[in-house]
């Protein structure tokens, strides 16, 4: 595009008329001390549906603790990227402790788990070589093959017969696969087993982006392959975000030391930028002993998922086949989508909408998020709320 005021404008406008330009909204408050679940917006209280603070941790005062303690001690930034003076005993420690809590070898710390992504897919690939990915995988994982000099080939969605076929056909050239382990718009999960068993038979490396299955999913919250009973051996590489049930900041991939230091001396979204403040591996530290410690949490969301699905289907709203804390309800069409988010917004709840092109066109939804730390009262009201919302379909209009 050129410099071109004009065609700004017409751009944006072109985003409007289909109901796809994107709009902030600035919290002004949390209503409870450093609840991201009660947010204020425009002077309203609302209860948020939306947010990855699957434990409800991200306003845990001993998290908060850690913080301080670690901001007095360290001061606020790094200061410089990990490989020059920013990589802290904080840091160390945190990389050590994921290592053990994933049953890998050795960790790496990413300031985002964009950056882990594309960093690890770009570290690993070469040119000549095909990265294969299922097609609802995550954008950063799109990214990461975009950006490396590798080929990227997609299976349809949860497929793992599909990768194998394509898999076969490249077997030559194949030398990474790469899945979400939730699938962070659909909430449900990738066939691990089977995409590894795919992965060992052509000598391929299998990247799982599990940012929404750590913490969460897996005995203690070990995450998704140990849902599937894998192992470090038959699935070496495991990607986690922080900023989801670890409720702080940043990411890691985790494995075996020479991957890992190879990670360490390729990825560039690793080596040139500053390492995450030594006081966020702090937080997030006393994050993962609560992570170990505090089952009940993962067994809340259980129970809440369970009374989610069950009240929506007495209600009749179209779900989605998840098992996981994100629960989307099917509204067709960007404007509908919007108006049902709207609504709800207007009857004291935040569910963002989403539109096309984060979703294929015609899936578009609301996507309910369950914590922890909602309160049963607070998730019947959610349930009365959400019939209400959704606009009827207009004629010709698909209504699931
Ligand atoms: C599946 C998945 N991978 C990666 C990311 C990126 O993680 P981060 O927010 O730490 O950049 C997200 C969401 O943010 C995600 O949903």
């Amino acid at each position: 595009m050129k410099r071109d005021a004009a065609a700004v404008t017409a751009q944006l406008a072109a985003l409007g008329a289909r109901a796809q330009r994107r709009t902030r909204r600035s919290v002004e408050a949390y209503a409870a001390a450093g609840s991201i679940l009660a947010p204020v917006i425009g002077g309203q209280r609302l209860v948020n549906f939306c947010s990855n603070d699957y434990l409800g941790l991200a306003g845990d005062p001993r998290l908060a603790e850690a913080l301080r303690a670690a901001l007095m001690h360290w001061g606020t930034g790094a200061g410089a990227a990990h490989l020059v003076t920013g990589h802290t005993a904080e840091h160390h420690a945190l990389e050590e402790e994921l290592a053990d809590f994933t049953g890998r070898e050795a960790a790496l710390l990413f300031s985002t788990g964009y950056m882990a992504n594309v960093g690890v897919i770009g570290a690993l690939t070469a040119r000549d070589e095909v990265i294969l990915q299922d097609k609802l995988n995550h954008a950063s994982l799109i990214d990461g093959a975009r950006q490396s000099d590798a080929r990227l080939l997609r299976y349809r969605h949860a497929d793992a017969e599909d990768a194998a076929r394509i898999a076969a056909e490249q077997s030559q050239r194949l030398s990474l696969i790469a899945t979400d382990g939730v699938f962070s718009m659909d909430g449900d999960i990738a066939p691990l087993t089977e995409l590894a068993a795919v992965a060992r038979a052509h000598s391929a490396w299998l990247l799982v982006d599990d940012a929404h299955g750590f913490g969460v999913r897996g005995t203690g919250g070990r995450g998704s392959l140990e849902a599937a009973g894998l192992a470090a051996a038959q699935a070496p590489l495991l990607m986690g975000t922080l900023g989801k049930a670890a409720g702080t900041f940043g990411a890691f991939v985790a494995g075996d030391h020479e991957v890992i230091d190879l990670i360490l001396q390729r990825a560039r979204s690793y080596i040139y930028t500053t390492a995450m403040p030594p006081a966020i591996a702090a937080a997030t530290r006393a994050a993962l002993v609560i992570i170990r410690e505090e089952g009940w949490r993962r067994e809340r969301l259980v129970q809440l998922i369970a009374r989610f699905r069950e009240g929506a289907a007495a209600r009749g709203l179209p779900l989605m086949p998840s098992t996981t804390p994100i629960q989307p309800v099917l509204v067709p069409g960007s404007a509908r989508a919007l108006a049902a988010s709207e609504a709800l917004r207007q009857r004291g709840f935040w569910v963002s909408a989403i539109r096309h092109p984060t979703v294929p066109a015609g899936t578009e939804r609301l996507r309910v998020t369950l914590s922890a730390a909602h309160s049963d009262a607070q998730l019947q009201a959610l349930l009365d709320a959400v019939p209400e919302s959704i606009p009827p379909a207009a004629p010709g209009e698909p209504t699931v």
